[in-house]
């Protein structure tokens, strides 16, 4: 591997840049190819026996998924990371690993749906209870703990509703009662959110979006703070055959190259549309951490090195047909179920009675906005026009 990939000195644009590049791997070519392959042939017995488990087949791995596997580990500072077919895979995959029957775990309320589901089907089918604890809950985790409770799950900020959580505090005082912390860590990123200098035992990527970063290619990582962490989840993911596209993590790759330079973008784009959304009569509030007064602000601005282009507008009440006339007509804001992509996308956010705790009051009309790398100017003009629409219909 390059000798600057490693330097922590080097600053973070540099590193993304040469992170997980091996001049020897990619035959002297500046990228490293995605090597395709099933089958590795041994000449010798002693070889064969020689040859450690995790490179005597395709499944375990590729030069190019471990290359992005190595990168995004150093730029976490992990002891290693584990890619996954997706983001959700990633979580399941965690989660399945740090739990046993009887277990308890507490997860945040606020959390990426499919988690909650997947808590209440199949964790629950394992005998593994769950108790949904309130983001802002910082040092209160302690009393929430049981004598089963060996996980702690955090996002944040939370992907609908965006809630920061005092990780450190969590990490704290879910570590004296002996339960491993993890995160959901995509809104950040590792670029701006240090999750396992704050605490975080295993965080968890959907690399699907600002990593992958253009919308074409699903992929999910788990970066472990320790060797044996590492070493404990990553048995667990080989025992379910998981196992990564060389494509995929050759498209990881090249998106990581301009991971830093397009997060800096999505920050000046998101906050510009942000501020004016947030002057508008029919906004009732704008739910984006680095915005000063939104909620959460105080903390992000102590743990993290800076926002992506996510965040929430949350209207005055609107019918639906108000709603729909706004969305059906938007130009640039296309409705889709993802974000992190270099294009700016739009979705309504269901308030939810299954919550514990909600920053949306009940005929709250919540869209989660994606900010791309559009010019801003034209993203406002989309969103003026969208605004007029909804005012004028009943
Ligand atoms: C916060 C968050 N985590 C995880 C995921 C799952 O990622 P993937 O779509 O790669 O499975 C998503 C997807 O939207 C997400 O928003």
């Amino acid at each position: 591997m390059s000798d600057v990939s490693t330097a922590v000195d080097l600053h973070v644009e540099t590193r993304v840049t040469h992170v997980g590049r091996d001049a020897k791997l990619s035959n002297g070519l500046v990228n490293i190819p995605p090597y395709r392959g099933s089958t590795v042939l041994f000449d010798e017995v002693a070889e064969l026996k020689k040859a450690s488990g995790h490179r005597a087949y395709g499944r375990w791995g590729s030069p190019t998924s471990r290359a992005l596997e190595a990168a995004l580990a150093q730029l976490e500072g992990g002891a290693n990371a584990m890619l996954t077919p997706s983001g959700l895979s990633a979580i399941t995959t965690a989660l399945l690993a740090s739990v046993k029957p009887g277990d308890h775990v507490l997860m945040v309320d606020s959390v990426y749906p499919p988690v909650r589901s997947f808590c209440d089907t199949v964790l629950k089918r394992l005998d593994i209870s769950t108790t949904y604890y309130p983001p802002q809950v910082g040092a209160g985790i302690g009393a929430l703990m049981q004598p089963n409770t060996t996980v702690v799950y955090t996002e944040s900020p939370g992907s609908g509703t965006f809630e920061v959580q005092d990780i450190p505090a969590i990490c704290a005082a879910a570590h004296a009662a002996g339960a491993r912390v993890l995160m959901d860590n995509t809104w950040g990123t590792a670029l701006l959110f240090p999750a396992l200098q704050h605490g975080v035992d295993l965080s968890i990527h959907s690399l699907t979006k600002y990593v992958v970063g253009h919308s074409d290619a699903l992929l999910g990582v788990i970066v472990a703070r320790t060797r044996e962490l590492y070493l404990e989840v990553r048995a667990f993911h080989g025992a379910l055959g998981l196992t990564v596209s060389p494509d995929d993590a050759f498209l990881g790759l090249r998106g990581l190259r301009t991971l830093a330079l397009r997060l800096r973008q999505h920050q000046e784009n998101a906050t510009t549309v942000a501020q004016w959304l947030l002057e508008q009569p029919q906004v009732r509030t704008v739910l984006y951490p680095a915005l000063p007064g939104a909620p959460g602000h105080e903390l992000w601005k102590r743990d993290f090195n800076g926002a992506s282009g996510l965040f929430a507008v949350v209207l005055r009440p609107a019918s639906e047909a108000a709603v729909s006339a706004m969305l059906d007509g938007m130009r640039l804001f296309k409705m889709g179920f993802s974000w992190g992509g270099f294009e700016s996308l739009v979705v309504p956010v269901k308030g939810g009675s299954h919550r514990v705790s909600s920053p949306l009051a009940a005929g709250d009309v919540c869209l989660r906005i994606h900010v791309g790398l559009e010019n801003p100017q034209d993203l406002i003009a989309d969103l003026r026009s969208g605004l007029q629409r909804l005012a004028a219909t009943a």
